[in-house]
């Protein structure tokens, strides 16, 4: 795939920012640089030297939530046609196994600080499946079996999320006072860019390659997209980590920046769902009037 978006120098901080590249994606290079996520040169019991605000700490127990609810989207994506594509095939394997290392190490940074990593996402996999979520995957699944262009919705909605996550953990990166958070967060940046590839050029092909694909992923994305995990956690959570990482001029140019990615597959020039939901999340958190503590930006904070 080529490479798309421009090369604005913008630092982060100042409004507008750079684009992110899109990488160009090949499975035979994606497999061999799979592994559980690179922390050489980083103690991660040290991240006890520094502090972590309430703040942040809602923010990372949310982030491994989203990491682990990964097995989630899994299972979704592999009840559609993906399986019958020996790439999507071999990248999901593969992409599983790296979320969960990201998701085990945001748990392990939390504990070294002193807090109770998060239960929630194995909470939610022990509960029973509510009715709505049952029809929800009924409905998914016929879908894709009715159509394969179904798939071009579940790719770009994949592309949207690791996109999000790219941003997600650069801004945990620029803001955490904590070195340590801040360096293993600018490594997990390098796994999320690498499976943003895989969806995006995925997506472009088969949005490309079909109407009804560009009409089908249209309409779902306006009827049911909303943030990452937000089919998980409680709306004020979801709310508060939006607010938290994107709710200033330099989190919203973020956002911005997401979503223009994302209109520039085919079908998708309307699309600006990542700044629609999530300022609006940030109105409603600081309309509640939720304590945020955010701390100082850190000298090297340009480098995340
Ligand atoms: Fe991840
Ligand atoms: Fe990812």
């Amino acid at each position: 795939m080529t490479t798309t978006n421009n090369t604005s120098s913008t630092p982060p901080g100042t409004g507008a920012r750079a684009f992110e590249e899109v990488p160009a994606f090949n499975i035979e290079k994606f497999i061999s640089a799979s592994r559980p996520l690179d922390l050489s040169g980083i103690r991660v019991e040290d991240a006890a030297k520094y502090p972590l605000s309430p703040s942040e700490v809602r923010v990372m127990r949310y982030m491994q939530d989203t990491e682990f609810y990964t097995v989630h989207y899994m299972k979704a994506l592999m009840e559609t046609h993906a399986l019958a594509d020996s790439e999507a095939r071999a990248f999901m394997v593969c992409w599983g196994y790296e979320e969960c290392f990201h998701g085990r190490v945001l748990a392990r940074l939390v504990e070294v600080c002193g807090h109770e990593p998060s239960r929630r996402s194995i909470e939610e996999f022990a509960r029973p499946r509510k009715s709505t979520e049952v029809i929800q995957d009924f409905g998914g699944r016929l879908l894709s079996f009715l159509s394969k262009d179904f798939l071009a919705t579940h790719m770009t909605w994949g592309a949207i999320n690791e996109l999000t996550a790219i941003h997600a953990y650069s801004r945990l990166a620029e803001l955490s006072a904590n070195p340590i958070v801040a360096a293993v967060a600018r490594r997990i940046v390098k796994d999320e860019r690498r499976h943003f590839a895989f969806y995006y050029q995925q997506g472009k092909r088969r949005l490309q390659h079909s109407a009804l694909a560009r009409r089908m992923a249209t309409l779902s994305l306006k009827a049911l997209w909303e943030p990452v995990g937000g089919s998980m956690a409680p709306t004020e959570d979801r709310d508060f980590v939006g607010a938290y990482l994107f709710g200033d001029e330099s989190g919203r140019a973020r956002l911005a920046e997401t979503d223009a990615t994302i209109a520039k597959l085919p079908g998708m020039e309307w699309f600006n769902l990542v700044s629609k939901h999530t300022n609006e999340g940030t109105r409603r958190t600081m309309a509640s009037g939720v304590p945020m503590h955010r701390p100082e930006r850190r000298a090297d904070a340009d480098a995340a």
